[in-house]
């Protein structure tokens, strides 16, 4: 009886131990070649890339290179929540964890260097620059924003422009308002606009960092470009009278958005422009994407742009970049998508639908719209700044505190508290 249970325990053991083998060779389906034991060929890509306005572009790379590299399977791992506000969390705590996916969606500046690479957690990619030629390809500025210490550490996919105002042209037009360059008009236009019970600017501010990038901008209109950086270097206090003039600008600003603007993201708060609800809204130009693909609506015949007040020939540059982990499966695999995101094509089949331009000096300029090109034209010429909303100026524990103050301003309006915070916060820089 004894011996007859252990043959049956032993048929069991070997019923689970075939039943096992074959469900893991499931699981690698989609990829004939593990069928052969080998190792699985897979690139998790994490991004904060998904839904209105923001997929399009990430999905068309995606098909690119699966259509070069049809051998390997792509895990598309994005988490929504516009900025990254959610996926910068979950991030942290898989690199912490030591589980980081293939390649991740990373700001070049601050955010990279002085996060995951001073954390020890990324590969130099300067072989792997040389290999693909890209050395003279992308702008010196660019390659020194995902630079540390001599090495590269990630490749640029695009370059946002932070400081744009779009605008719903039926509305400009039918109250006859001119493209505002200076705070004086644009504030003369805002006061026109809302006699007319037109909101004048559309805010969602539900995820703070569309409010400190309003701040920001305005920052820089007051500053000029060497004093906003010298802000974030630590050589201008933050207490400066600039910024305060700047927090004060801010303040008179939010008297023109929308009401519910704490309950609407950027998406939502683009929308009001899109619908003819709200006049303007200072978005980074992924809302460009979404106007075009989400909203249907024409460049230059629906809704028309120009750079926030007192910030023409100024640009802010926000670089969406994906570097090689240390410690991944798969570093072939991710190089070859790497190898796609840096090339040519995979710049011009991403950019046109992301709103941003390529990063990469030789792209095709035909494949943009004129918004487009517009940009492309005034990247080349601008002076270039990098953003704080956007991780690449300060550290993200800094900013972290300025997205609180930033919150706390938007309902208190209370200057003085907010330039203390600021002041406080900036020990960190
Ligand atoms: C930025 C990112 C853009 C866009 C935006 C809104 O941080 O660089 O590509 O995704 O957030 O989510």
């Amino acid at each position: 009886m004894k011996k007859l249970f252990s043959l049956f325990l032993l048929v069991l053991s070997a019923l689970i131990f075939v039943g096992c083998s074959s469900d893991s060779s499931s699981d690698g389906e989609g990829d004939g070649a593990n069928d052969a034991g080998e190792d699985n060929k897979k690139v998790e890509i994490f991004s904060w890339w998904t839904g209105a306005g923001e997929e399009d572009g990430l999905l068309a790379l995606i098909d690119l290179f699966k259509e070069k590299h049809p051998e390997v399977e792509v895990d598309n791992a994005a988490i929504s929540g516009g900025a990254g506000t959610n996926a910068k969390a979950v991030l942290a705590t898989r690199m912490q964890g030591d589980d980081p996916p293939s390649t991740f969606q990373v700001h070049g500046g601050d955010e990279l260097n002085e996060g995951w690479v001073a954390a020890d957690k990324m590969q130099p990619l300067n072989d792997f620059f040389e290999e693909q030629g890209w050395m003279d390809k992308f702008p010196q500025d660019l390659i020194d924003m995902v630079s540390k210490d001599g090495n590269i550490y990630s490749v640029p996919v695009n370059i946002h422009r932070g400081n744009v105002m779009f605008y719903n042209m039926d509305i400009f037009e039918e109250h006859g308002i001119e493209i505002p360059t200076t705070f004086d008009e644009f504030f003369a236009a805002a006061d026109k606009l809302q006699e007319a019970g037109v909101t004048p600017l559309a805010l969602g501010d539900k995820e703070a960092w569309t409010a400190t990038q309003l701040f920001e901008n305005i920052l820089l209109g007051v500053l000029e470009p060497e004093d906003y950086t010298a802000l974030f270097n630590g050589e201008i206090p933050f207490d400066d009278e600039g910024v305060v003039e700047a927090a004060e600008i801010f303040k008179k600003t939010l008297d023109y958005v929308n009401e519910d603007h704490a309950s609407r993201n950027w998406q939502d708060a683009s929308q009001l422009v899109g619908n003819g609800e709200a006049a303007m809204i200072n978005m980074g130009d992924w809302a460009k994407g979404y106007f075009s693909n989400d909203l249907n609506l024409e460049t230059n015949e629906d809704f028309g742009y120009f750079p926030n007040p007192e910030t023409v020939g100024e640009f802010v540059i926000i670089t969406d970049t994906f570097g090689l982990p240390k410690g991944i499966d798969n570093e072939e695999e991710t190089k070859e998508f790497l190898a796609v995101l840096g090339s040519v094509e995979g710049q011009d089949v991403f950019n046109p639908l992301k709103g941003s331009i390529p990063a990469r000096l030789d792209a095709d300029p035909s494949k943009y719209d004129q918004y487009g090109k517009d940009t492309m034209e005034d990247f080349s010429e601008a002076k270039l700044v990098p953003t704080l909303a956007h991780g690449s100026a300060a550290p993200e524990g800094f900013l972290t505190k300025v997205n609180q103050a930033v919150n706390i301003f938007v309902t208190q309006r209370d200057v003085d508290t907010f330039i203390d915070t600021l002041k406080k916060a900036a020990s960190d820089l």
